[in-house]
């Protein structure tokens, strides 16, 4: 053991005096030079959160959130709650940041394609097929992206309106008349895939729209799957439907070429093209992958968004009843058997807020993927080149820094500007969702017909979550029973 003499104990006490000064000048130094130099360069350093095990990491804790009646969503919920805001995970071995903030969703959105690119797995790939709009590459985007847009801009789609529009008028009024409980999200999947499939390609065969459906689901379904082609699994089954399908459209194509069949579709615009220079038309395999493409990314959101239409505004009255009195304006002086117009759709002030708060409060996507490209600097957060940085849509429209009492269904917030990219339903950038006007259209007509015509009541008020859906559903589809509503209701 060291022992000290006493004299010269003072003198060991002035030095250690000295080096405890320099020690402590030492340590400060190394902790504020950083902090200085990060608070010039605007680093905030390294996110918060748990990496776990290689490859694994939170993969099971995000697979067991997905597999409950909570939704996937609680996973990043649980984790906003020990990190806080910003906080990074593994999920299948590869690094997530769950970006929370507008300023973070400016940056990936501004600079998607150039610092960020969408963070497709194979099997997506190989589902939706290598010239869909999901996967192809920058330049190719672009050009198909400006050839499919026209018939999707709103003046186009008033031939849709009209058929979804009677289409719609015809069920509701058979299931009114049954007296039976009909399950919401089987009916809206139904009616917005048969609405979709006529305005596209002009089926309207039972059947066939069935085998179409069925093989539309099961590729669906294969694109977060894993991708080895073994019979029974999701891939394998995603693959032969998709299969069937390219060979259903490359018929169509063929029929319409060969002077058989023309109707005035989507599908007959793009073949209509093919005189033209190269960088005008689309070819046949750009046709066919997007038309399955535009079918898979329509009908699952909009049928869910409708179905919480119904659920919120069956918990919310007196916005009901708001919505029925303009609703119910509209048609006023119109005839029996009218069909509602883009006129009408444009008087419907009340009701595109209600639309917008109802996207707003369900996040039927619930975040935006994104892979960084190169190591860049989010909000002063560090992001590694390869990370997936994941727009989170959900945070951003439950913050109450832009919505006051945010879990209230209160579709007059939106009488007020929203703040940028405060609401992002539909993305932004150029990858904006292409359907954003059907959206739109299909869910005005739907609340207008339903709340002018009909009152209903909810028939199982469970609030479970779908297990294993990306996109949060109600585990019941919400069953509702109509009612006419009789003058005086
Ligand atoms: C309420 C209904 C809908 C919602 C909430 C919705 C939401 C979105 C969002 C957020 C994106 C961008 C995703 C991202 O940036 O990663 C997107 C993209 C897309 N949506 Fe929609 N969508 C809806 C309906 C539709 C419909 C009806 C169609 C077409 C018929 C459609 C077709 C597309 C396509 C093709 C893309 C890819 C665009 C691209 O990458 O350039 N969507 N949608």
């Amino acid at each position: 053991m060291l022992t000290l003499p006493t004299g010269e104990f003072p003198l060991l006490l002035q030095n250690n005096y000295d080096i405890l000064l320099v020690a402590v000048f030492a340590v400060s130094i190394s902790f504020i030079v950083p902090k200085l130099w990060k608070r010039n360069t605007n680093v905030r350093g390294s996110i918060p959160g748990r990496l776990g095990l290689p490859f694994l990491g939170e993969t099971m804790a995000f697979l067991s959130a997905t597999n409950s009646t909570k939704g996937c969503y609680d996973f990043v919920k649980q984790r906003r709650l020990w990190y806080g805001r910003w906080f990074k995970t593994r999920i299948f071995g590869k690094t997530h940041i769950f970006v929370p903030s507008t300023k973070g969703a400016k940056m990936i959105f501004t600079n998607d394609f150039v610092q960020f690119n969408k963070g497709y797995v194979k099997s997506m790939g190989d589902a939706v097929g290598k010239k869909s709009l999901l996967t192809v590459p920058h330049e190719g985007h672009k050009r198909i992206r400006r050839l499919l847009a026209d018939p999707f801009s709103m003046n186009s789609l008033s031939q849709f309106l009209k058929r979804f529009d009677s289409m719609l008028c015809q069920r509701l009024k058979k299931l009114e008349e049954s007296g039976k409980s009909f399950v919401v999200l089987e009916f809206n999947m139904k009616i917005t895939f048969d609405a979709m499939c006529e305005m596209l390609i002009s089926v309207t065969d039972p059947a066939l729209l069935q085998q179409i459906e069925r093989d539309c689901t099961a590729v669906s379904d294969a694109m977060l799957s894993f991708p080895v082609m073994v019979p029974g699994t999701r891939y394998y089954r995603g693959i032969k439907a998709r299969r069937r399908l390219m060979e259903t459209f490359g018929k169509m194509i063929a029929r319409r070429r060969s002077g058989k069949e023309s109707p005035d579709d989507f599908l007959q615009s793009m073949l209509q093209r093919d005189t033209y220079a190269s960088d005008e038309k689309l070819d046949d395999e750009e046709i066919k992958d997007n038309l399955l493409t535009l079918i898979i990314a329509g009908q699952t959101t909009t049928a869910a968004a409708m179905m919480w239409s119904v659920k919120f505004l069956d918990e919310n009255k007196e916005v009901q009843e708001r919505l029925r009195e303009e609703q119910l304006s509209i048609m006023r002086n119109k005839p029996n058997d009218y069909l509602v117009t883009l006129e009408d759709l444009n008087s419907m002030s009340y009701g595109l807020k209600v639309v917008k708060e109802t996207l707003r409060m369900s996040n039927v996507l619930l975040w935006f993927p994104r892979v960084a490209l190169n190591d860049c600097i989010i909000e002063g957060f560090e992001i590694k080149k390869g990370w997936h940085v994941n727009v989170d849509a959900t945070c951003i429209h439950h913050d109450p820094a832009f919505y006051k009492d945010p879990m209230k269904f209160n579709p007059s917030r939106f009488e007020e500007l929203q703040k940028p990219y405060s609401f992002i339903p539909f993305g932004s950038g150029p990858r904006t969702c292409l359907g954003i006007n059907m959206a739109k259209v299909t869910m005005l007509v739907f609340l207008h017909r339903l709340t002018s015509g009909y009152k209903w009541t909810v028939d199982n008020p469970d609030l479970c979550l779908e297990r294993k859906s990306h996109i949060p559903r109600l585990r019941s589809g919400c069953p509702i029973t109509l009612t006419t509503l009789k003058h005086g209701d």
